[in-house]
Parts: C-alpha cells; sequence; structure tokens
C-alpha cells in the first residue's frame, strides 16, 4: 500500500474529489458549502502519476448538484469526481468546464435583465474555453457583456454565486420587499383622512383597505411571486411547513397566487409542484370526470399534500368551502394555509366581537397550519412614525376594539 493511500482512508458513501490541482484544495471545499458536521478528509500537495503534487478531498455522506460541479470546473478543472457507494468507486468523470452555464453566476452588466431585483431573468452565459483556465471567458446570452477569468475566479471567492435550492431569504427582508409592493401596487391603502376610514363589509371603519387584487402590473405580480415562493422555502427550511405536491388558490384571487407560487419555487428554488383551483360555478360540459370542479384534480394522486395560498382572510367562510371542495379529491393532506396579510382582528361584524380571530378559529376549529407572510402589527410598527396622531388614534382605537392585540 503506497505512502498516499495510508494518509487518507477509504470512505463508504460519498464524493472524493482527486487530482485538484496543488494549494486549491481550501477553495474547492469552500465551494461546497458543506454543513460544519461533514465527515471531510483533505489532503494537500500529496504525490500523484500525473501532476507532481495534488490535493484530495473526501466527503462521506454527500453528492453534488450538477451547478456544484460545474463551479467547481472554474476551480479545479481537469480534478476528477468519484462517487462512492458500499465502498466502490460507482462513477468516475473528469470535471469539465460546461459550455454553458445558467443560473449560478451574475452578470457584470449593471443593465443586464438578468440583474433587475424582482422581475430578473435567470442568466445564461456561453462558456469559451482558452488553452489554460486563465484564459476562460464567459458570454452573457441576453446582453453579450464578457466576463473574465479574474472576474469568475472573484466572485466564486467572494461566493457571489447562486446554486439552486440556496440561497433562502431572511424572514425580514421578505416582510418589508413584500409590504413595499402592497403600497406600491395599491394592495394596501390607507384613508385620505382619520374622518374617512374605509368601511368594510363587515360594517367595521378600518384604517386601511388591503385588496391583492389591485396588483394586476408586472412588476407587481413579480414581487409577489417572490415573496411567496421565498416565505414558503423559508417555511420549509425551517421545519415549519411540510412538504407538499400541490399549490391550491381558491378562485378568484388565488388562482393568479397559486400559479405565481408555483412559479417562483420552480424558478427561485427548484421545486417542481403543480397547481389547482376550484370552479365557482361547476362545468357542465367537455370533460366532466375531473376537472369540473377542481381544475389540475386529473393529476392527483391519493394521499398527496396541498398548499393553499390566498390573500386575507376575513370570516374563514371562504377556507372551509375550500376544505369541504378539497374533499372531492379524496384521501389528501392539507399542510397549510399560506397568506399575505393577517388582519389579526376578532371575528363578527361592527357590533358583534367574538372572542377568536379569522386565523385562531381554521387552527383550532379545522387543525390547519396558517402562516402569514405580513401582519397588520408589522406594518403598523413600519409606518407608525409617519402617521398623524389623530391617524395613529384610529388605528390604536381600532385594534383596542376589534384587534386579538392592541397595537401601541
Ligand atoms: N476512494 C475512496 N473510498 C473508496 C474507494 C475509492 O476514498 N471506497 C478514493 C481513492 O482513494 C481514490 C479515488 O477514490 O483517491 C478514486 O479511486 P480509484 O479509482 O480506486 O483510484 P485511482 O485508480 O488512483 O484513481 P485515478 O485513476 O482517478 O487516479
Ligand atoms: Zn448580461
Amino acid at each position: 500500500m503506497s505512502n498516499r493511500q495510508l494518509l487518507v482512508s477509504k470512505i463508504e458513501n460519498g464524493v472524493v474529489i482527486d487530482h485538484i490541482p496543488a494549494g486549491k484544495a481550501f477553495l474547492v471545499l469552500k465551494l461546497l458549502k458543506l454543513p460544519n458536521d461533514a465527515e471531510t478528509l483533505i489532503a494537500q500537495n500529496v504525490e500523484s502519476r500525473s501532476l507532481g503534487k495534488k490535493d484530495l478531498i473526501k466527503v462521506e455522506g454527500t453528492y453534488l448538484t450538477s451547478s456544484e460541479i460545474d463551479i467547481i470546473a472554474f476551480v479545479a478543472p481537469k480534478s476528477t469526481l468519484n462517487v462512492i457507494q458500499d465502498w466502490e468507486v460507482k462513477e468516475k468523470r473528469v470535471i469539465k468546464l460546461p459550455e454553458e452555464i445558467k443560473g449560478v453566476l451574475k452578470c457584470p452588466n449593471l443593465l443586464c435583465p438578468t440583474n433587475k431585483e424582482f422581475a430578473s431573468l435567470q442568466t445564461d452565459f456561453r462558456v469559451e474555453a482558452g488553452e489554460k483556465i486563465e484564459e476562460t471567458k464567459l458570454h452573457c446570452n441576453f446582453c453579450g457583456s464578457i466576463t473574465w477569468y479574474g472576474s469568475i475566479l472573484e466572485s466564486i471567492k467572494s461566493e457571489q454565486f447562486r446554486i439552486e435550492g440556496r440561497g433562502l431569504v431572511s424572514e425580514a427582508k421578505i416582510e418589508e420587499v413584500f409590504l413595499e409592493a402592497l403600497i406600491k401596487g395599491g394592495a394596501l391603502r390607507f384613508p385620505p383622512s382619520p374622518d374617512e376610514p374605509f368601511i368594510l363589509k363587515s360594517g367595521r371603519p378600518s384604517p386601511y383597505f388591503i385588496n391583492l387584487g389591485a396588483l394586476t402590473d408586472g412588476e407587481s405580480l413579480a414581487r409577489v411571486k417572490w415573496a411567496f415562493a421565498s416565505y414558503i422555502a423559508l417555511l420549509m427550511e425551517r421545519g415549519d411547513l411540510p412538504d407538499f405536491d400541490y399549490v391550491f388558490g381558491p378562485s378568484y384571487k388565488g388562482i393568479s397566487l397559486a400559479t405565481l407560487t408555483c412559479e417562483g419555487l420552480n424558478e427561485l428554488y427548484g421545486m417542481d409542484k403543480r397547481y389547482m383551483y376550484d370552479r365557482k360555478e361547476a362545468k357542465e360540459y367537455g370533460d366532466l370526470s375531473t376537472d369540473r370542479v377542481l381544475v389540475g384534480a386529473s393529476y392527483f394522486k391519493p394521499g398527496q399534500r396541498i398548499l393553499v395560498v390566498d390573500d386575507t382572510i376575513t370570516t374563514g367562510i371562504t377556507k372551509v368551502e375550500t376544505i369541504e371542495k378539497l374533499r372531492l379529491l379524496g384521501d389528501h393532506e392539507i399542510v397549510g394555509l399560506v397568506i399575505a396579510v393577517d388582519r389579526l382582528e376578532r371575528l363578527g361584524d361592527k357590533d358583534n366581537i367574538e372572542d377568536m380571530s379569522a386565523v385562531e378559529y381554521l387552527e383550532k376549529e379545522l387543525h390547519l397550519n396558517v402562516f402569514s407572510i405580513q401582519n397588520i402589527k408589522t406594518i403598523y410598527n413600519l409606518i407608525k412614525d409617519s402617521l398623524s396622531d389623530e391617524m395613529k388614534k384610529l388605528w390604536t382605537e381600532y385594534y383596542n376594539k376589534y384587534g386579538i392585540s392592541k397595537l401601541e
């Protein structure tokens, strides 16, 4: 047995990246973003038949995605990736520069359509390989910008790249962006003066009004998509929300939310879910078997899981109806309900005020897990400094009377 083999023992299941140019192991390791408890072996500057000296990394219990392998190619070209299963080398391949690289690296041109903050497109570069790795260039397929190797390496070293399924956004950031979208798009409105509150369907004189249906422009929709998808991915990552197969949006407003959510989860987090919605009036012609009441139900398989999305909850009645309709699917599970804004308000009307809020009602009576991207308390705290004393009074009095908690 050679000294090299003695230096690092064999692994049972995992990956071995071999023939890494000497001195590059730590950079490659950094790219892998392994959890702290990953079982890792690193060998540096060991003898190699072909390279003189080489580095080597072994990671037990992991695998690499194609995006990760592509990124490694820019740092350690010609290294070998060995996939180990049951102590055996199951797959061996030389890590080569890809011909194109999508959605991982950023385009240096700030005006490129891939750099728009919310409606951005996935980046897409043609890779021009040179004789040496240092001669590699990227050509942006959208704007034609060229990225030279120095910049590529720089963005890799400073971790300015994105691997699918990573790059979760913080809750505070999602709340902030979403609130801005609601206000800018006219979905969250405030009365012109404290004497003219919005009279809700319940008869209550509200200091604000929320209607996601007002968001009909492309830019607002892009933000809604981003916010719903990012929030759901975050809930899943934290273990608060189990995985699911379908996104269901109650008609009418829920339909666009469900499609946007589905698309956003795919574009931003690589998830592939289907969406479904209900018809308000059952279809009486054509294919009556599956899509009569629930559009998209023809793909449903017994036991599949559903996430419901909607804008807000006023009385909870619509949600109860939704749940009734989903019974048509037979064996299914509703993993949760994600709403845009929680009004944190008690059920009832102007004079009748019940103990429970609509959300509490759904959670206690229907055992539904409800998550809201925004809630009115956070919104109030973000805007209160810009309110006049009279307007503040309208808010606090409203919530003293109708809220499940008071505003300060
Ligand atoms: N390896 C490992 N655990 C295993 C099997 C292999 O860690 N259960 C490692 C070996 O130590 C080696 C790499 O995976 O670094 C590739 O294994 P193998 O193909 O057996 O070695 P070589 O013939 O040296 O590979 P190459 O031809 O790529 O140099
Ligand atoms: Zn570009």
